[in-house]
């Protein structure tokens, strides 16, 4: 007779309930955020050429193997931004998207070096975004903070004007800065400068790490950039001692499960270290990465992780409060955004059966 099937996810935990569980989302790029339609509708205006008449024909190009592969899918996508109005259409866009997510506060990385590279200027691509963001507000309740990442695209010294240019826009709706692209290009500490300026203008600071770099990479993000959080984190599992400075130290791990799946990091869901780190104590979050190149909105990369994960309701709520508590908002603010989504999530709990959420959540 056949074994029966082992049934991992907890039953309560619904499309339906995800979908009402409000949500915060803090790694997530604006330019991976662009629809096929966008980057088509973006080129023909902008008279750029693509290799795809159709967004069908487009998608059939978000194929990779590994990072790089995919960094050149997402440069494709990116190198369609190129006027003021592309920037504040694609912030609209990506805020209307974000809604639909139920996401209350998003912290969404841009990364000017391609766009200025391009023609663009730096002022006024942050600019239009934050306006957009303010603008769109009133129609989705959800609120932008941005990160302007100073990527390891072109190497360290066009970073800094970056960094320079983000400490111009603090307090207009830049909150941070943060560190993509491919690891492969060098160590965090190249970027030691750019960080050590934001620092002292008074920006948060995160950097992607241990994507395909190995743990000294999440170390030296930690100790030459001095970052509060760190995106990605996979190869951490390797490292306990650096399991347990994570979790000491309160780090916020922006985890992207399926992205990482889909790059080829990890090899399935399962494998992913989200429960490792999860079960150490570290303050974990889920994320998108680049939603509409990987096709896994927020709302599925919950769903995902709590079928893979054996999650219930409850973990799922303390997932999103955890996002909260490793945003970039200031203290104040946390705790209102806190209040609003417990009460909102208990409504959600309620309308399953679930009890609330305990007073400490
Ligand atoms: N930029 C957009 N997505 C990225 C990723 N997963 N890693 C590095 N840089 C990125
Ligand atoms: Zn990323």
């Amino acid at each position: 007779m056949a074994a029966p099937p082992i049934l991992t996810t907890h039953s309560a935990v619904t499309p339906a309930f995800v979908a009402r569980l409000p949500k915060v989302e803090l790694h997530v790029h604006l330019e991976g955020s662009l629809t096929p339609d966008t980057v088509l509708r973006f080129a023909r205006r902008n008279g750029l050429g693509l290799p795809a008449n159709t967004a069908e024909e487009l998608r059939a190009h978000y194929t990779f193997t590994s990072l790089s592969d995919f960094i050149r899918v997402y440069l494709m996508c990116a190198g369609t931004l190129r006027t003021p109005l592309d920037f504040a259409e694609a912030t609209t866009e990506f805020l209307a998207f974000q809604a639909t997510q139920n996401v209350r506060y998003v912290e969404a990385f841009v990364a000017p070096k391609l766009h200025v590279a391009n023609g663009a200027d730096v002022d006024t691509i942050l600019t239009m975004i934050v306006d957009a963001a303010a603008e769109s507000y009133p129609q989705t309740g959800v609120r932008l903070g941005l990160i302007v990442d100073v990527g390891r695209l072109y190497g360290a010294d066009l970073s800094v004007p970056l960094a320079r240019a983000a400490v111009r826009h603090q307090n207009r709706g830049v909150v941070g800065i943060g560190l993509g692209g491919d690891e492969a290009s060098g160590p965090p500490s190249l970027w030691r400068e750019s960080f050590a300026l934001a620092r002292d203008g008074g920006l948060h600071l995160t950097s992607h790490g241990g994507e395909i770099g190995g743990p000294e990479y999440v170390w030296s993000a930690i100790r030459d950039l001095g970052v509060e959080r760190i995106g990605h984190a996979v190869a951490a599992v390797r490292d306990p001692v650096l399991i347990r400075h994570l979790v000491e130290q309160r780090i916020g791990l922006e985890l992207c499960p399926q992205s990482n799946v889909q790059i080829g990091v990890v090899s399935s869901l399962q494998e992913h270290p989200f429960g490792v780190f999860r079960e150490a104590g570290a303050l974990v979050t889920v994320n998108t990465d680049d939603p509409a190149i990987f096709a896994n909105p927020l709302n599925d990369e919950y769903l995902a992780v709590a079928q893979a994960f054996a999650l219930s309701p409850h973990d799922l709520c303390q997932l999103s409060l955890n996002a909260v508590d490793a945003s970039f908002l200031a203290t104040p603010d946390k705790a209102l955004l806190r209040g609003e989504m417990i009460s909102d999530m208990n409504a959600a709990l309620a309308s399953i059966g679930w009890p609330p959420l305990p007073l400490s959540a």
